[in-house]
């Protein structure tokens, strides 16, 4: 099943509670927080107390992506703070299995990410452990970027291997999510779209959610 993960980055910050839930009303399942420390990637967002002012409001699977050095530092923050998926980029992690580990041991979902630059190859021995898989179709950092075409690849790649070593890992794809870019990264195996200036950018996050999940619903079909 095809999900949307609106995330916040390119939302209302002094409106955040009506934004996301206008997305979730037009179909968001996942809330995609985008945590940046200005030394991973150049550019600052959010902490954990507003995880948790998000967490009183919505029901919704809070979805944190750090972008951040040293993570292991801040897993347990967040978790406490209500997070349900963490995940952590490959590139900012020297002990990557351990700090999967420690997202699963605060009963967390384990997503691991991966930077344009960075390939596939470089996550195979920690398939086995993580519940997700997160393919930057953008460099990190900043929302309403150009999608990168070989993430497509990537994506598809990553299908091919949990096929053949049967594991049950999600594919999870951010950047440049939008009516254009979903058909191919559906097909190519994707099943959480992760989408910011698509659902925030313009107009009515409740209708821009509906068309890109129509979109994606569509390009299921074709998959089939
Ligand atoms: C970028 C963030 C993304 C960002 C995507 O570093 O990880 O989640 O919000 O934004 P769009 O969908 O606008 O490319
Ligand atoms: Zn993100």
């Amino acid at each position: 099943m095809v999900e949307l993960a609106p995330s916040i980055l390119s939302a209302d910050f002094a409106h955040l509670a009506e934004q996301v839930q206008a997305a979730a009303d037009g179909g968001g399942t996942v809330v995609h927080v985008d945590i940046m420390d200005g030394h991973f990637v150049p550019n600052m967002t959010i902490g954990p107390p507003v995880v948790q002012s998000l967490r009183k409001f919505t029901k919704l699977p809070l979805d944190c992506h750090l972008m951040i050095e040293d993570p292991d530092k801040f897993i347990g923050l967040f978790a406490e703070a209500g997070a349900d998926w963490i995940s952590v980029h490959q590139e900012a992690c020297i002990h990557l299995d351990r700090t999967l580990r420690l997202i699963k041991s605060h009963q967390c979902l384990a997503g691991v990410v991966i930077n344009p630059a960075t390939p596939v190859e470089t996550l195979s021995e920690v398939l086995d452990i993580v519940d997700y898989v997160l393919v930057m179709s953008v460099n990190p950092g900043f929302g309403a970027q150009a999608f990168i075409p070989n993430s497509v690849r990537k994506i598809k790649r990553l299908d091919e291997i949990r096929g053949q070593r049967r594991l049950p890992y999600r594919i999870e794809v951010d950047g440049g999510i939008a009516v254009d870019t979903i058909p191919e990264v559906v097909r190519a195996g994707a099943e959480i779209l992760v989408a910011g200036n698509a659902v925030f950018g313009h107009g009515d996050p409740r209708s821009n959610a509906q068309r890109l999940l129509k979109v994606a619903s569509e390009a299921t079909l074709l998959r089939v």
